[in-house]
């Protein structure tokens, strides 16, 4: 693909200019549109298939993935083509399919001859959709340079690839399809990790339903006689429309969406939502509604991630050091969540010297009329434009970032403090979860108030037990490494507290005893690296 590393973000290190989350989403979207998902038979001859669907318009990109079998994606030049295409698609007349009326824009493709040359499969190169095994990721991360490289060769194998993006956007286009059958004039919008630029490959498919199109109708024509009668009756409040618009979305899905399995609506959850699995894609999605505040945070960890090469390198190693030491977890529960822990390394950042991210409202005074923004009374103003923040006077390796982030957040005082990056400083805690991490513009809101203390301290023995092995290591610098793992890769393998989690006891202690050597190692590296420095 030509446009393989010229990367959705731009956030290319090439020093390109940046582009804005909403030319982003906007250009995403369109191109989304513009491109249908072809279930293949497992025999295909490339050529033919781009001759047949060129006589509907010329494509500009195309690629295969192989998920419940293999898959096309082909995005044409013109939004018409699809429409041409979908004209001369059959609907399946088999007795036990009943057709309803719906074109959608996934296809079956069905040959009449099937193909048995094998020299004309074998062209079909698939694109992976998934992460580095483990194995892979050992390997990569042992052979590479230093403990910087490590991070960045993590980063690269684990972020969204162009294509999976393309999947993203495009399954978020074909769920908008069937709620339009609905909401005519509904977006659905992608959000959380898929576009906040730290999303892994394999994550959760985050999706509002965005009705604000509709909204908008109100305010054009505030004259005239006529009201319109409007869909939701007598309803006591805003959650309840939102539970049942989602209910009938939730239906149409299980019912009717081409792909969708596994539909379940979860309508009591704070943030009501329906999730299910889209098959063809892969991905595990969560479709919420009134979800607006939701994308102004993505935007905003976008900008976080876009200002300084080193925030994702980070983010990225963090959320995989949490998930191989089981901290985070695909089930939802009392674990620290993968947002949670972006905003804590952003906060951490930010307490750098000099800083390394800016606080959000400074970002807020950057802000000019644009960019204010008011969702539901909470003030959600900043700075959109990130090429007007000056970037960071801080020349810290990842190296040191890695180690100061555990040391940092290993003695946190968690049970006083709050994590704020709107300040960007600790606030005393308003209340009495161990974990509080504000939200950063619902700020009555604390984004981690499901971990449990007793998730808490094992993130904190974790982040004692790794500072302790990069210390250990930098001790040990000049032995032969006798290939064992080191560095990153050390810091992911199964941890010595973690195993003796069983005597909690003897954990703590371990802990204690950890941190007081970390104590007295830091003091004497602090001397000897000024030391040198002199
Ligand atoms: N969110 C929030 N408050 C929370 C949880 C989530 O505002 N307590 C918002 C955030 O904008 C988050 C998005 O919902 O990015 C999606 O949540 P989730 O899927 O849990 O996090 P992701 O950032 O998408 O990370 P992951 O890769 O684990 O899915
Ligand atoms: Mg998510």
């Amino acid at each position: 693909m030509e446009d393989r590393y010229s990367s959705l973000l731009s956030s290319s290190e090439d020093g390109a200019p940046k582009k804005r989350f909403s030319e982003v989403q906007k250009e995403r979207r369109e191109q989304a549109q513009r491109t249908v998902l072809i279930h293949c038979p497992n025999k295909i001859s490339e050529k033919k298939f781009l001759k047949y669907l060129s006589q509907h318009g010329s494509i500009n990109n195309h690629f295969f993935y192989e998920s419940f079998g293999l898959y096309a994606v082909v995005e044409f030049s013109q939004k018409e083509s699809v429409a041409s295409l979908q004209k001369v698609t059959r609907t399946p007349s088999l007795g036990t399919e009943a057709a309803i009326p719906f074109r959608s824009r996934y296809f079956n493709l069905k040959l009449k001859t099937p193909l048995n040359q094998t020299s004309e499969q074998s062209s079909i190169q698939c694109r992976n959709q998934s992460s580095p095994s483990s194995k892979k990721l050992f390997e990569l991360l042992c052979c590479a340079e230093s403990v910087d490289d490590q991070l960045n060769t993590l980063l690269r194998e684990f972020q969204l690839t162009e294509e999976n993006t393309k999947l993203r956007y495009l399954t978020c286009s074909l769920i908008e399809d069937v709620a339009a059958a609905y909401f005519p004039d509904c977006t659905v919008r992608p959000f959380g990790s898929s576009v906040n630029s730290f999303g892994k490959l394999g994550c959760d498919l985050d999706m509002f339903l965005d009705l604000d199109e509709i909204e908008k109708f109100g305010t054009h024509k505030a004259s005239g006689n006529f009201l319109m009668e409007f869909q939701v009756k007598n309803v006591p409040s805003e959650r309840i429309a939102t539970q049942k618009i989602l209910s009938v979305i939730g239906e149409c899905l299980e019912h009717f969406g081409p792909g969708c399995v596994g539909v379940q609506k979860i309508l009591n959850a704070r943030c009501p939502l329906v999730r299910f699995s889209h098959q063809a894609s892969g991905f595990q999605c969560d479709l919420t509604a009134n979800n607006r505040i939701a994308l102004k945070s993505s935007e905003l960890l976008y900008i976080y991630g876009a200002l300084d090469s080193r925030v994702r390198a980070l983010v990225f190693s963090i959320r995989c050091w949490a998930r191989a030491h089981s901290l985070t977890s695909s089930i939802p529960g009392a674990w620290i969540t993968n947002f949670s822990l972006t905003v804590m390394v952003i906060f951490f950042l930010q307490r750098r010297s000099p800083p390394i991210l800016p606080t959000l409202d400074y970002l807020k005074t950057l802000a000019d009329a644009e960019d204010k923004c008011l969702i539901e009374g909470h003030n959600c103003t900043f700075v959109r434009d990130f090429n007007r923040i000056k970037p960071s006077g801080n020349a810290e390796t990842l190296e040191l970032l890695l180690k100061e982030f555990f040391e940092y957040f290993g003695n946190f005082a968690f049970n006083k403090n709050s994590i704020n990056i709107r300040q960007g400083r600790e606030q005393n805690k308003p209340e009495s979860s161990p974990l509080h991490i504000q939200n950063p513009f619902e700020t009555s809101l604390n984004i981690s108030k499901n971990v449990s203390q007793s998730q808490l301290q094992k993130f904190i023995d974790l982040a004692r037990e790794s500072a302790w092995i990069l210390h250990q290591e930098d001790k040990d610098r000049l032995s032969p490494s006798n290939n064992q793992p080191w560095g990153l890769a050390a810091l992911l393998l199964p941890s010595v507290a973690n195993s003796m989690s069983l005597a909690k006891k003897k954990k703590k202690t371990s802990s204690e005893r950890i941190k007081n050597l970390l104590e007295s190692i830091k003091s004497s590296s602090t001397e000897n690296s000024t030391a040198t420095n002199g």
